[in-house]
């Protein structure tokens, strides 16, 4: 038995391959480094699906069809209640989600690509009173995210930087919401039976769930005198540090390299804290030297979801919205694996060891 499953190999995919010991992430053959320098979400999306579904997919034809399925998706933004705009809004987004056909179809995987993206500004719009602003179906998804969300037209830097968030986290291995989606998928329930597992996952604090915790501790950490003791503080009461250590890599994080580059943009035009930048570029030098000295046989690096908080705050995302705009760009990923396994897999069912008491003679 492998305790969380570590090192067992529980699917064949040619999606993406991580490389813990070199820190590379391979996305269908190309690196993530240079597929984040050329690839928009929509070229990502492309790639992804390619070969899943009957029609092929060229990048151009699918921007076109993705905004038409954000116009198609906004309609049930109608039947959000108040009730929704309260809930922690990845909960929110999972449950007008959990509202589409299943299928497994080119147009449910396209609705589903699309919903995440428009769920989740209309909600944070609701929750605050404001009206939901409509999608406009011309614009790429990136930047039609960030008009919904704010009911301006965003900066370019704006939209290049969210476009590179999106295609950094776009796919990452059979990671446990991507497991998830697969098991769910080996079943042949459908696609959006999928995507809400894989929703489920991913909003735990140990996987999708640490971008906003990342932001809560440069907040009180404060000041860069502050890094050390807090850290050490965190480390005496046994916490761990979020936006650090990772199941699979052993060196540092690449996706973290690619989001610290996208900032550089925002940063240059002054469309950022940079009073924040300063702050977390202390903490991550502090934090790397604390977790050495601390767990000296584990090798504990910077991980997606350090930069993660500062380019989301940075596109003024709340941080209570962040796992949710994960899940806006995870979903590509998630769809792709549910089709190669439904196509390819069989039904997953692994065994347990039964370590409970056996039954007694009467
Ligand atoms: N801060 C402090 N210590 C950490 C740590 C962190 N962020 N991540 C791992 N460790 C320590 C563990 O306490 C453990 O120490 P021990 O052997 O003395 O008990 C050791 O490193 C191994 O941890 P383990 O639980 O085996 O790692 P894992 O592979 O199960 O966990 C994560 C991976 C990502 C869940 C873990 O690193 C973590 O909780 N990170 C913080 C949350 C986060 O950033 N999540 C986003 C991931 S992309």
């Amino acid at each position: 038995m492998k305790n969380g499953l570590e090192d067992v190999i529980a699917a064949e995919t040619r999606l993406s391959d991580v490389d813990g010991e070199a820190g590379r992430l391979i996305i269908r053959g190309i690196s993530l480094d240079h597929l984040v320098e050329t690839a928009t979400y929509e070229d990502a999306a492309a790639l992804l699906l390619d070969g899943f579904f009957e029609q092929p997919v060229a990048a151009g034809e699918l921007g076109a069809r993705l905004g038409r399925a954000r116009t198609e998706v906004f309609a049930h933004v109608r039947t959000a209640d108040e009730a929704l705009g309260k809930m922690p809004p990845v909960d929110a987004v999972r449950a007008l989600v959990a509202r589409l056909p299943d299928g497994e179809d080119f147009d449910t995987a396209l609705r589903l690509a699309a919903a995440p993206a428009v769920f989740l500004p209309a909600l944070l719009r609701l929750g605050k009173g404001e009206t939901p602003v409509a999608p406009n179906p011309s614009l790429p998804q990136s930047a039609d995210i960030l008009a919904m969300l704010t009911a301006a037209l965003p900066s370019r830097e704006q939209v290049a930087a969210l476009d590179a968030y999106l295609v950094t986290i776009c796919d990452h291995g059979l990671n446990a919401s991507t497991f998830a989606s697969r098991v769910i998928a080996s079943t042949k329930a459908g696609l959006t039976s999928s995507v809400l597992a894989a929703i489920s996952a991913l909003k735990g604090p140990l996987h999708g769930g640490a971008p906003g915790p990342v932001l809560d501790m440069l907040d009180t950490i404060g000041t860069k005198d502050n890094a050390r003791p807090w850290l050490a503080e965190a480390l005496d009461r046994g916490e761990r540090l979020m936006g650090f250590g990772h199941r699979i890599y052993r060196v540092r994080d690449p996706r973290a390299d690619a989001l610290k580059q996208a900032l550089e943009p925002l940063v240059g035009t002054g469309q950022v804290d940079l009073d924040r930048i300063r702050l977390s570029e202390a903490v991550e030098e502090a934090a790397l030297v604390i977790l050495k000295e601390r767990k000296p046989g584990r090798p504990l690096d910077v991980n997606v979801e350090f930069y993660t908080a500062l380019l989301l705050d940075a596109l003024k995302f709340p941080r209570e919205a962040f796992t949710g705009v994960f899940a806006i760009g995870r979903t590509i990923g998630w769809i792709a694996h549910a089709r190669e396994q439904a196509l390819e897999g069989r039904l997953i069912r692994p065994r347990s060891v039964y370590v409970g008491p056996l039954p007694r003679a009467a």
